[in-house]
């Protein structure tokens, strides 16, 4: 997997109602009868998944992470739902069902997953012919504004010793390339696009919070505890503009139909 696994996931299930909004969203791209059976890849703290299982009334959500973290939250989150989610504590990149589910869907997670030739292959694998996959993450071009402004912040010192030289490891994948690889792993049909998504978050807090869990998060494992939370300070003074940070996201969503 790539990048540090765990995540700080009481402060991600507080911040993420961006990520629960554009999940929903998403959600209604995919068709559901009701009784399927649902893969949620890189499932979180659950607040999606509690969406996508309320409409498998009939059916059930195996929900994926690879966060220990994220995956205790989850379970606990979603503990009314009983046996209707089931979860599994595994990288996608290694990951085996143990029978074929109807779809699968996955929000903000792919972009955390630089091997997307190997992800897909994972995921047709673990779909019965005619499956869907339906999912976005970032996209070419997410966040690119914010990141200059962070780079700024990672020159100052006492940030700089510890910081110099990172840069953040994601793949933010072209729309173009993203419908190729789908096909090269088996997908009759495949459909992707970029979409721009705008994030605004007051400083003095809000931002300062959702920078360190979310964004920073490969930051925050390079630098000493005490250096934290001045350094998403730093990060979110640099971003803001008129006490607003504007976050310019870019999601990468995609829609495949696996062949027969
Ligand atoms: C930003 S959270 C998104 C969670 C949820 N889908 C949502 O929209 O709120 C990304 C999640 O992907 C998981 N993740 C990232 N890479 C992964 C991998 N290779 N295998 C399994 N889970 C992964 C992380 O542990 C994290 O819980």
């Amino acid at each position: 997997m790539s990048g540090g696994r765990e995540w700080d996931a009481g402060s991600y299930h507080a911040v993420s109602g961006p990520q629960l909004d554009w999940g929903r969203v998403v959600l209604e791209r995919l068709p559901l009868r009701g009784d399927e059976v649902v893969l949620d890849a890189g499932c979180g703290t659950g607040r999606v998944t509690r969406l996508l299982a309320e409409r498998l009334r009939a059916g059930r959500v195996v929900a994926v992470d690879g966060s220990v973290a994220m995956v205790e939250q989850a379970s606990r989150e979603l503990a009314d739902l009983g046996d209707r989610v089931a979860f599994i504590h595994a990288d996608l990149l290694e990951l085996a069902v143990t029978e074929p589910v109807d779809a699968v869907f996955s929000t903000a997670t792919f972009h955390w997953v630089l091997d997307h030739e190997a992800l897909f292959a994972r995921l047709a694998a673990a779909l019965r012919p005619a499956g869907r996959l339906v999912f976005q993450c970032g996209g070419a071009g997410n966040l690119a504004g914010a990141m200059a402004d962070i780079a700024r912040a990672a020159r100052e010192e006492p940030f700089a010793e510890h910081l110099g030289g990172f840069v953040e490891a994601w793949n933010f994948a072209d729309p173009d390339v993203t419908a190729q690889r789908l096909r090269a792993a088996g997908f009759a049909e495949a459909a992707a696009w970029l979409e721009p998504a705008p994030v605004r978050l007051e400083l003095g807090g809000q931002a300062e919070e959702f920078l360190r869990t979310v964004v920073l998060r490969l930051h925050m494992e390079r630098l000493p505890e005490d250096l934290r939370q001045p350094f998403a300070d730093a990060s979110a003074r640099c971003a803001a503009r008129d006490g607003v940070v504007t976050l310019d996201y870019v999601r990468l969503n995609a829609d495949a139909v696996l062949g027969l």
